[in-house]
């Protein structure tokens, strides 16, 4: 058996069958037979129950950079490589462009299932190419980021068939600082340099949001739910003030559902061993000994208070694991 806990932030106890540290594409040449499940650093997941198949820890480090012409650099890291590790390590390089992802948790091979986003950038814009191991057919897939199908907090690599593994993601940044300030909390600002607007988007994020190291949590818990126009009226009438940002849909916008949560009432909201974060009320915490059943039941009544008091349903962010591989929030 292979204890999964210190492997998932949430901090929740669960085992797996059997457990490996991948640390090169070899590795994954003797794999014993499957289910598996493919942990990065494991912060954007909630495992349901023990799993019944081999965890896969991926370990692939790496960095090769490539000086473009243009004043381009070309970037590929291992999927092992810790994203926020990268940042400040690019930083020193002189090489820019993710400063707005600073400080968020878990691993390059993660980071283009889910999209990884923060503060008006999402990793996608920047990704040229992600290499991964389809563990179904054994096939190295070499995918281009049309291909990876990014979109908010998702991608095609999350609804793959059977699991992936990301090997290498490789990246198109530049030797040039010019940072991405659409985002309000940016707005106006002026940064003199890419190591200030990491250091004032680190500030922001250890402000709000909860260490992973000393309270459970996987980041928000829910994505922010995407409504009609003629809806968001309504929340606006509901919640003054509350912000709609625009999405590749012109027909919809996209609502914070941390607003929603707090105006229903549920921000730092206790039961027990679980919550919300004072702070972010989008974040779940397992303060500490909580189960999977508890932060489950947890997040249905949050889910149920914005359904009850807004019309609005809520979709987990995280991904949820039961004893045989993914399961949906509507199969729970
Ligand atoms: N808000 C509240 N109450 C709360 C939380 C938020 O009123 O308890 C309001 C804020 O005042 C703000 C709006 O809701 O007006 C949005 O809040 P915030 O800027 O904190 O961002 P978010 O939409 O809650 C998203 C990402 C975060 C990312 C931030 C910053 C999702 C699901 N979450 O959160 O990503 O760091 O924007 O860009 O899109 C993650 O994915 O795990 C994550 C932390």
């Amino acid at each position: 058996m292979f204890d999964l806990t210190p492997h998932n932030t949430f901090a929740l106890r669960a085992m797996a069958r059997d457990g490996l540290e991948i640390r090169s594409k070899a590795d994954l040449d003797r794999l014993p037979g499957g289910p598996y499940l493919v942990l990065g650093g494991g912060s954007d997941v909630l495992l349901l129950e023990d799993f019944s198949g081999t965890a896969l820890l991926c370990r692939i480090g790496g960095m090769e950079t490539e000086e473009l012409r243009d004043g381009g650099v070309r970037v590929r890291l291992g999927g092992g490589v810790p994203l926020d590790g990268a940042i400040a390590e690019l930083g020193r390089q002189g090489i820019h462009g993710l400063e707005n992802l600073s400080l968020i948790p878990g691993l390059v091979g993660a980071a283009p299932i889910q999209n990884v986003g923060a503060y008006g950038l999402e990793i996608g814009e920047l990704i040229e190419r992600v290499e991964a191991r389809d563990l179904l057919t054994g096939e190295d897939l070499s995918l281009s980021a049309q291909e990876c199908g990014f979109s908010y907090r998702d991608s095609a690599l999350r609804h793959w068939e059977g699991a992936l593994m990301v090997t290498a993601v490789t990246l198109r940044l530049s030797r040039r600082f010019s940072p991405c300030l659409a985002h309000r909390a940016l707005e106006g600002r002026d940064f003199a340099d890419a190591r200030s607007l990491r250091d004032f988007i680190i500030g922001i994020r250890s402000r709000k949001l909860p260490d992973c190291r000393k309270v459970g949590n996987a980041g928000s818990f829910f994505r922010n739910p995407f409504v009609s126009w003629q809806k968001a009226e309504e929340l606006r009438e509901l919640c003054p003030g509350i912000p709609c940002y625009p999405v590749p849909d012109p027909t919809l916008c996209k609502v914070p559902a941390g607003w929603l949560i707090e105006a229903a009432g549920m921000r730092g909201v206790r039961r027990g061993a679980v919550g919300t974060w004072p702070q972010q009320a989008l974040v779940l915490v397992n303060y500490g000994g909580a189960s999977a059943h508890e932060l489950m039941a947890f997040a249905e009544e949050v889910a149920e208070a914005v359904l009850m008091r807004f019309g609005v349903a809520l979709e987990p962010e995280v991904r949820l694991f039961g004893a045989g591989g993914e399961m949906s929030w509507q199969s729970r």
